[in-house]
């Protein structure tokens, strides 16, 4: 999934490399069009100024959780004893998301760039690039960008005669979508098994790396930190809207014409132009059916529906409105308020074609793969989800399995160590919130008790009949 032209609509910042006519991932490509000149002038300003920079800037972490990159930068105290750690988050393995590695692959100095500049306003003297293990590509041109930027004198001893030292190195992961939650990726970076830590009181800023205060930062977030100190926060603050600053890659997957990714000022958009303007809407004789706005485990939205938000009136108060779902804005707090989220940018488009049953069921697979297996609620949960919905799929369900799903979702979301008990559970919750005839349909088989033996036969692994409400 590519393309070439951005639409006349996009601003493009992160990604104004990626698909350029005559662009090369190589440090000279990067220096003739003024590359590193965003550090010069970083090196020029004290660490303190930046952090402030990227406070008034407004920037929200890119990875999925939107948390305030400034925030999170001001944690690490100026007087910092310990060393400090800079992580980037180049994991990408929320299903959906496909832009850190468009970065990664065309862009890398403009990563590294930002990486420095994030590492000197932290105090940070060594950073780890940690890259999904299926990027294998993407982690030699990563290295290769390093070896230019030492060369260089941007990376190493005494950059650019600052005093300032670096060393960024690549770690590849080895496949788990696990190593992209910031504490089980800080485990693994120690040599160990994923198994994420518990907040608190492991937050990364606080005891992360080698138990040392850490920033973990996504690839796109990390990006902006060079085109903040450019611009100044303040400016960089009046591209979108306040608290949804910048802009926004959106990766665009499934059932439109022109799927793809694409970068606009951060709520400018409406779903609905962005399914319909930009990505030429649903395929001929369809409509869409769903939409899941920010990578598999954000909240599935229902294009049939409108979404009750709060507005705030002349005088001050609230009043409720009605949202139509193609009025929705594409921004952080606009997404929440229809009780979705914005996420990784993963915008999956689901149309009338699709089976929500089934859809679900690809999700839970996903998940009940993915469980590092260190809480029960979210081991055991996943799994069951999966087992569940595998038998609704294959027309096996029986009574009450649609209660059983939202009833096992409910008892895995906010009982587990780290986020992907959220992350299993709410496309569960969601799906049977948004669409209950279809799992009640489907939930609807009442098995005789003689036919057990021979469905046992046929998928023994999968729980049947009352032996089903059991599991
Ligand atoms: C299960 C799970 C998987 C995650 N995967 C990723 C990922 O692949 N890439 C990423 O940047 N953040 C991922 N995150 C979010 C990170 O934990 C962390 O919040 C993020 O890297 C912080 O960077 P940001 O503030 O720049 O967004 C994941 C979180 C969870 C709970
Ligand atoms: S919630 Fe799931 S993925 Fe996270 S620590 Fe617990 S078992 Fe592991």
């Amino acid at each position: 999934m590519s393309r070439r032209f951005p639409h006349p609509r996009e601003r493009r910042l992160v990604f104004k490399n990626v698909d350029r006519e005559g662009w090369t991932n190589d440090i000279q490509a990067y220096l003739n069009d003024g590359g590193y000149d965003d550090l010069r002038k970083a090196l020029s300003m004290k660490p303190q100024d930046i952090v402030n920079e990227v406070k008034t800037s407004q920037l929200r972490g890119r990875g999925g959780a939107g948390f305030s990159c400034g925030v999170k930068w001001g944690f690490i105290r100026p007087d910092e004893k310990k060393p400090v750690y800079l992580i980037c988050n180049a994991d990408e393995s929320e299903p959906g998301t496909f832009k850190d590695r468009y970065i990664i692959h065309q862009d890398p100095h403009q990563l590294i760039e930002g990486m420095v500049i994030s590492c000197y306003a932290v105090n940070a003297r060594l950073a780890y690039i940690y890259i999904r293990g299926e990027f294998p590509e993407g982690a030699r041109i990563l290295e290769k960008a390093i070896a230019e930027a030492h060369a260089h004198g941007f990376l190493g001893k005494n950059i650019l005669g600052s005093g300032f030292d670096l060393e960024i190195y690549v770690h590849r992961g080895a496949g788990a979508y696990i190593c992209g939650e910031e504490t089980g990726l800080i485990e693994s970076l120690e040599g160990k098994r994923p198994y994420p830590r518990i907040k608190p009181p492991y937050f990364p800023a606080v005891l992360g790396l080698y138990m040392s205060p850490t920033i973990v930062n996504n690839v796109e977030t990390l990006c902006n930190a060079k085109h903040i100190v450019r611009m100044g926060g303040a400016e960089f603050a009046k591209i979108g809207r306040p608290n949804n600053t910048g802009t926004r890659v959106l990766c665009v997957s499934g059932d439109v014409q022109k799927p793809g990714y694409f970068e606009f000022e951060v709520g400018a958009l409406t779903m609905g132009e962005l399914l319909y303007d930009i990505c030429g809407g649903p395929k001929p004789g369809r409509k869409i059916k769903a939409v899941i706005p920010g990578g598999s485990s954000a909240k599935v939205l229902r294009a049939d529906e409108s979404y009750k938000i709060k507005v705030k009136q002349p005088d001050g108060s609230m009043a409720d409105k009605m949202l139509p779902f193609n009025d929705i804005v594409l921004d952080f707090d606009s997404l929440a308020a229809v009780g979705s989220m914005a996420g990784s940018g993963g915008v999956i488009v689901m149309d009338d074609s699709r089976d929500m049953v089934w859809a679900l069921n690809n999700i839970n697979e996903f998940y009940a793969h993915e469980s590092c297996g260190q809480c029960t609620p979210c081991r055991e949960g996943s799994l069951w989800m999966k087992k569940i919905s595998d038998r609704l799929v294959a027309g096996l369900g029986v009574q009450g399995d649609d209660k059983n799903l939202l009833n096992v979702a409910d008892n895995i979301a906010g009982r587990t160590i780290c986020a992907f008990g959220e992350a299993c559970s709410w496309p569960v919750q969601s799906f049977l919130q948004k669409f209950p005839d279809d799992f009640k349909a489907a939930a609807k088989n009442h098995l005789p008790e003689g036919a057990r033996t021979a469905l046992e036969a046929l998928a023994p692994e999968v729980p049947h009949g009352r032996e089903a409400l059991a599991h």
